[in-house]
């Protein structure tokens, strides 16, 4: 009887797969009646394959990998780099198996693929939505070539406690900032259409508070209020939800001690149900199994049932919960059946968005691949951003930038001609042809004059600097006109699980700064890290610093431009950097206190006894090889209502020598509210470009929307009364209006 049906039902397979049914909804539904329990149990099965074998060719493992998707058994896999591996599995998928339900592949396609971005963190101080959404789209471009349908980012955790080595991965401390620059991402990898096959599925993780993990200490407990949920770290994934993203990562923590993968108040109900969510969301890596961890369920049986009643994971990445218990599951009635074929649809229907159905191999194109490691735009985008999102900290006297016709030029430290793995990029770069990173000294051997002399010493390691390297280093500085100290703490140093509990420079790297700097020569420090690091003492110290990042494969292309003054750095800090490791967490968006310090030293007042409130580089900071000035600030009303649209102007003139670009940034407090709200929130801001002597007015608009908070009731709404309105070139560099809300 049930092979009589299925014959029946055949046909609509088939049409599902061949014909351009508009709506995806009925054709997932088509397939899925056809499916038994274990084929759609199969579907949300989702194995690795590098991290498991190990091992190119014929093992058990493979064997395990191939059968199983022979099998319908599994229904995606992630990490497998190899383009022919993957031909061979979908092979598999759609001339072996019964069901013939492609294979959708993923990876964590973090900044870049072949051609490595800066990290996304260096990517959010460019503040150019456009640039990092052109980001993204060479990343699909080039990933989606070789066999990529679906990448594990963006990552957009707020991210306040640089401890935590997975701040590389996001966007920096605010809220409003990470969710534009969310949107950006979502755009760049999936394009307008899904179905092309340049496009990728996107995923927006970790669903969520991952970032406010106790310590920074990875995989740790987090432990927020639902207000702060909701204001802080929720809005850039509706931001992206909102954007059509096709899928959600489950984080690791637990929020009020209910592990995400089995959150229902987060997931079911905010995600898929306040949000209307239509995608999937997968698992983090075996983040279902690990409940049992956390302490709230009993066995594997028990995970499952947990994430499959609350509808918390509709795949499992690598944990095998699933695969091993959903079917016993349903048929003791533990577990709806319903749940599963929702949890299936929703997977189904990212294939055919993605086209797979129409055309299982159209990912794989190995003439695309090959065009695209040689199209020259890619790199050239790199560069772009990867200049664009420097940070220029200090520029005493201004030795920056320097001359092209320099008689000669000490390049000193680890990274300074390196062509090591990470050291130029995260540890995310799977798909990095490390031998095509331009390094620092290759940088600037191309900008300078062929008559300039270049000396380059890295025999001072990151960690392991000895005194004998160290005087090495002072005599090559000795013989320049000017030192590069190009220090920083590679890409092993952050990324997933590298928390650090030190955020200095690493190993012996001050001495060195220290004695070069003893030699009196004019010396700039390039700072090559992921996070940001305490550097009162080299702020003190040193007269000119430019934060790196870890700019990717165009690095020593793009610091030449800055250092050698073709671009004039224009990067703001997104994340503050602290004074000292004791004022973690230090954020500009913070909560007044009913005892503001107002004078330093106070006494009775919120403060440190041995140290300044403020961070030592605050949020919105970033120096310029030119000066702007700010001017005629003005409201276009004193009031406005709730319908209305208020108006806010400045004029920025370029008072410098150079021509170069400012990123003029609007923030808003609230004064009088139902709770206590941020000292100051961004709003607005605007990148321009204005040539010596120039200047422009720019004009912000305002609205009540802009002025919502979740209240007392935490109802999203806007407050009658005053609120300040600040502008200017950083959190604390501002000029401030008043207004009222009537
Ligand atoms: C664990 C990480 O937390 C997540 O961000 C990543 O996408 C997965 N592993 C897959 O590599």
């Amino acid at each position: 009887m049930k092979k009589t049906i299925l014959l029946l039902l055949l046909p609509y397979a088939v049409m599902a797969q061949n014909t351009s049914i508009k709506n995806i909804d009925f054709k997932a539904d088509s397939v899925i009646k056809l499916m038994t329990l274990e084929e759609k149990i199969g579907q949300l099965n989702q194995l690795s394959i590098e991290f498991a074998t190990g091992n190119k060719d014929g093992s058990a493992a493979l064997n395990y990998y191939e059968e199983s998707v022979r099998n319908g058994t599994v229904g995606s896999f992630l990490n497998t780099p190899n383009l022919d591996y993957k031909i061979k599995l979908q092979k598999i998928a759609m001339n072996e198996s019964r069901m013939k339900i492609p294979i959708i592949f993923a990876l964590d396609v973090i900044h870049g693929y072949k051609v490595i971005a800066p990290i996304p963190l260096a990517q959010s101080c460019s503040w150019d939505l456009k640039a990092i959404e052109k980001s993204e789209r060479v990343a699909a471009e080039m990933a989606s070539a070789d066999g990529v349908h679906w990448t594990f980012a963006p990552m957009i955790d707020v991210t306040r406690d640089p401890r935590w080595g997975r701040v590389m991965e996001g966007s920096g401390e605010d809220t409003w900032l990470g969710s534009k620059i969310a949107v950006a991402r979502v755009k760049g990898f999936q394009g307008d259409d899904l179905s092309k096959n340049n496009t990728i599925l996107a995923c927006a993780k970790h669903f969520a508070a991952y970032g406010a993990a106790e310590a920074g200490r990875e995989y740790n407990t987090v432990e927020i209020s639902e207000r702060q949920l909701r204001e802080v770290y929720l809005p850039p994934f509706k931001a992206a939800a909102d954007a059509g993203i096709g899928s959600f990562m489950n984080s690791f923590n637990t929020i009020s001690g209910i592990p995400s993968s089995g959150n229902k108040h987060l997931v079911k109900d905010i995600l898929k149900t306040e949000w209307n969510f239509k995608g999937f969301v997968v698992s983090d890596w075996a983040s279902i199994s690990e409940m049992l961890n956390h302490g709230v369920a009993k066995d594997t049986m028990d995970v499952a049932r947990l994430a499959m009643v609350n509808q918390t994971s509709d795949m499992d990445m690598e944990g095998m919960a699933y695969i091993k218990s959903l079917k016993k599951l349903v048929e003791q009635g533990k577990v709806p059946e319903a749940n599963i074929n929702d949890a299936c649809k929703r997977i189904l229907k990212a294939k055919f968005a993605l086209g797979l159905f129409q055309d299982p191999f159209k990912y794989f194109d190995k003439k695309r691949k090959e065009a695209s490691l040689k199209n020259p735009e890619y790199p050239l985008a790199s560069r772009d951003l990867a200049k664009k999102s420097m940070v220029l900290l200090k520029n005493d006297n201004n030795i920056l930038p320097l001359k092209k016709s320099i008689k000669s030029i000490a390049l000193i430290g680890a990274f300074a001609n390196s062509k090591k793995d990470r050291d130029y990029m995260s540890f995310w770069t799977f798909g990095a042809e490390q031998k095509n990173v331009i390094n620092l000294y290759e940088g600037i051997k191309n900008k300078v004059n062929a008559t300039t002399q270049i000396f380059v010493d890295t025999l001072c390691g990151k960690v392991d600097c000895q005194q004998n390297a160290i005087e090495k280093a002072v005599q090559t500085a000795l013989k320049a006109e000017v030192v590069v100290l190009a220090v920083g703490e590679n890409g092993e140093r952050n990324g997933e699980c590298r928390s650090r509990s030190e955020i200095n420079l690493p190993g012996n790297q001050q001495a060195l700064i220290r004695a070069v700097l003893k030699t009196g020569k004019p010396v700039v420090l390039v700072l090559f890290n992921g996070r940001p690091l305490t550097l009162k003492w080299e702020n003190d110290n040193v007269p000119a610093i430019l934060e790196a990042w870890q700019p990717g494969t165009e690095a020593g292309n793009a610091l030449a431009e800055v250092l050698f003054g073709d671009y004039n750095p224009s990067g703001k800090l997104t994340m503050s950097f602290p004074y000292a490791l004791g004022q973690i967490p230090v954020y500009y968006n913070q909560l007044p206190t009913g005892r503001p310090l107002v004078k330093p030293n106070e006494m009775w007042k919120s403060t440190f006894s041995d140290i300044p409130n403020e961070p030592l580089y605050p949020f919105g900071f970033g120096l310029s090889y030119t000066k702007f000035s700010y001017s005629d600030v003005a409201l276009s009303a004193s009031e406005i209502n709730i319908n209305q649209t208020l108006e806010v102007s400045v004029t920025i003139k370029n008072i410098g020598k150079y021509d170069g670009e400012e990123i003029v940034q609007m923030y808003i407090r609230d004064l009088v509210a139902e709770v206590s709200r941020p000292v100051k929130e961004l709003r607005g801001f605007e990148k321009i470009y204005l040539k010596a002597g120039e200047s422009k007015k720019v004009t912000f608009k305002l609205t009540a929307e802009d002025l919502k908070y979740w209240n007392s009731d935490l109802v999203y709404k806007a407050d009658l009364g005053d609120f300040k309105v600040f502008v200017g070139g950083s959190s604390v560099d501002v000029t401030e209006k008043v207004f009222s809300l009537k």
